[in-house]
């Protein structure tokens, strides 16, 4: 009865992590998926979650029954202030409904199921380009998905009046997914003031706003700096949801723990919006698992674990910031043609390189170095000893 399935494609991000996996070459290099690894390209646990699961396990009162559908209520209350901000007025009035998802994918899906059954408009505005599944999250939740221009392939920047135009003439009501920081796959962020003005046209046209928030603390490298944009659309009165992840910031990738937070306008109306939100979790996965968000609850209420762990987000960020000067500074030695400023222009994980499918598909086959076909480099997967391999295969591919 299955004769007919046919064969489905690798995923264009998780799908370069299993070419590499099958790859025997000794040279071999993952800059695909975004995800830390160290000087020696090993993945990081970071020290304070080790503390953390370690009193975990020291606690013998711990047991593992079942979460409640929205999740483990302190994780809840401490993720909400951790991107919105203790003092944020949506918080103090408890305006704010957050329920715990599987990381950001699965509360950038609850978010959109929830929107699909009770928002009046259907239509979520997306950048171009964006995070690839995006597209496939929203569709399948039911949203109709379009595009509003972001990026500007000839400054290798922001394209602001673009994005200004299109959310402009976007129909009143529309749902507008924004990257909180650290755009994926481009680098490239708006300005404070540039959000700013972000914010008043989203609110004159009265959109939704739908922030992705997966890399708070990669960008700047402080956690407050970069949910900036996300406090102040949360501050001004308007609704307007979040999805977070703890998968980057914490290294908490294989755990899947995230946040839902949906701010509303009045507290009677984030209860009833919560009591949706039950309904669409609970026929999908029932509840969250108990364990990642134990270990971030452990982290956001304790202080001195609080600050080990911003400390130790710096020095991701700042691994990452050094990445990208040693690359800059690798191919401008080497005389490889072309600006290449914008790699240590852009922030956060990735490098938007501007290296085209074909580039991408030479570099593979002859230097065994693997990224996904947009020419999207994780900088977090490269260290000090394999840039100069990167430079080889950069070069080769641009003067061929
Ligand atoms: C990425 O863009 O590489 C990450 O967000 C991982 C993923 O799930 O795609």
């Amino acid at each position: 009865v299955f004769a007919h399935v046919v064969q489905a494609p690798e995923d264009p991000i998780l799908g370069v992590t299993v070419a590499y996996n099958k790859d025997p070459s000794p040279i071999k290099l993952n800059l695909g998926v975004g995800a830390y690894r160290t000087e020696e390209g090993k993945p990081l646990v970071l020290n304070v979650v080790r503390q953390a699961e370690q009193q975990l396990v020291n606690d013998i009162s711990r047991v593992k029954e079942y979460l409640p559908i929205v999740g483990l209520a302190e994780f809840n209350k401490l993720s909400a202030k951790l991107i919105l901000g203790a003092d944020n007025p949506a918080v103090q009035e408890s305006r704010v409904t957050t329920v715990q998802c599987l990381s950001g994918t699965g509360s950038l899906r609850v978010g959109g199921e929830f929107l699909a059954r009770h928002y009046h408009e259907r239509t979520i505005y997306i950048p171009q380009p964006t995070w690839g599944n995006h597209i496939k999250v929203f569709t399948w939740s039911g949203l109709s998905v379009k595009t509003y221009r972001y990026y500007d392939p000839a400054t290798r920047g922001l394209n602001f009046q673009g994005l200004l135009e299109d959310l402009g003439s976007a129909p009143s009501g529309a749902i507008v997914l924004l990257h909180a920081c650290a755009h994926n796959p481009t680098g490239v962020d708006p300005t404070l003031e540039q959000w700013e003005q972000i914010r008043q046209l989203v609110r004159s046209r009265a959109l939704l706003p739908f922030f992705d928030s997966a890399y708070q603390g990669f960008a700047s490298g402080s956690l407050d700096s970069d949910a900036q944009p996300v406090r102040i659309f949360a501050a001004d009165g308007g609704e307007c949801l979040v999805a977070q992840s703890y998968a980057k910031n914490m290294g908490l990738y294989g755990e899947r723990v995230g946040a839902l937070s949906i701010v509303c306008k009045s507290a009677d109306v984030a209860r009833r919006v919560e009591s949706q939100l039950k309904l669409v979790i609970r026929p999908m996965y029932s509840n969250p698992p108990i364990h990642g968000a134990s270990i971030v609850a452990t982290i956001l209420r304790d202080r001195d674990l609080f600050n080990e762990w911003t400390i130790e987000l710096k020095a991701m960020a700042d691994r990452i910031i050094s990445m990208r000067k040693q690359l800059f500074d690798a191919l401008k030695t080497r005389g490889t043609p072309g600006d290449w400023s914008h790699i240590i222009k852009q922030i956060g994980m990735f490098t938007f390189t501007g290296l085209n499918a074909e580039q991408v598909a030479f570099m593979t086959k002859e230097y065994h170095i693997y990224m996904t076909s947009d020419g999207r480099i994780s900088m977090a997967g490269l260290s000090s000893k394999t840039v100069p391999h990167l430079t080889d295969a950069i070069h080769a591919a641009v003067t061929r």
